[in-house]
């Protein structure tokens, strides 16, 4: 009987390119869906706030955004899950918020890959 040993280095290598492709294509999703209203450097906010350092960061908490009362008085921080959920159906996270018009992302591997590329951009 003969077994067929897989070196433990060619996993690695390929669980670091499924990664790789994953921040690819969430570089890729990002522009698509996000860019013409966001950038992710610091400072820089256009239609909506930069989102540099998004994950970990208050809502509503940048200074000198004119921020909707809904995300000004909003009282949790953007975590993976909390950026999830708003991606999938922003007015049902946050009722009343101006992220408009922009109804939300169906895709569950989609949202991930855009969430895994934004806590790429800072922290
Ligand atoms: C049509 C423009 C537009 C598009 C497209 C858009 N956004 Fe936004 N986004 C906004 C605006 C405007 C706000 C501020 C909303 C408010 O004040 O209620 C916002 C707010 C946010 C916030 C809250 C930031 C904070 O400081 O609390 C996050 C997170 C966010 N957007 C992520 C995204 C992501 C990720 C995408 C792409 C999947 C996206 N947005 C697509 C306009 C947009």
């Amino acid at each position: 009987m003969h077994r067929i040993a897989i070196p433990f280095a060619a996993i690695c290598a390929l669980s670091g390119a499924a990664l790789a492709e994953e921040q690819q294509d969430g570089q890729l999703l990002f522009n698509n869906a996000c860019r013409t209203c966001h950038t992710t450097d610091e400072g820089d906010n256009r239609l909506g706030p930069n989102l540099h350092a998004i994950v970990g960061r208050k809502a509503g908490s940048l200074e000198g955004f004119a921020y909707s009362s809904s995300l000004a008085n909003a009282d949790f921080e953007w975590t993976k899950d909390n950026l999830d959920r708003f991606l999938t159906d922003p007015q049902a996270m946050a009722p009343g918020n101006n992220m408009k018009p922009f109804a939300g992302l169906a895709d569950e591997k989609d949202r991930a890959a855009i969430i895994a590329f934004l806590e790429d951009q800072g922290s």
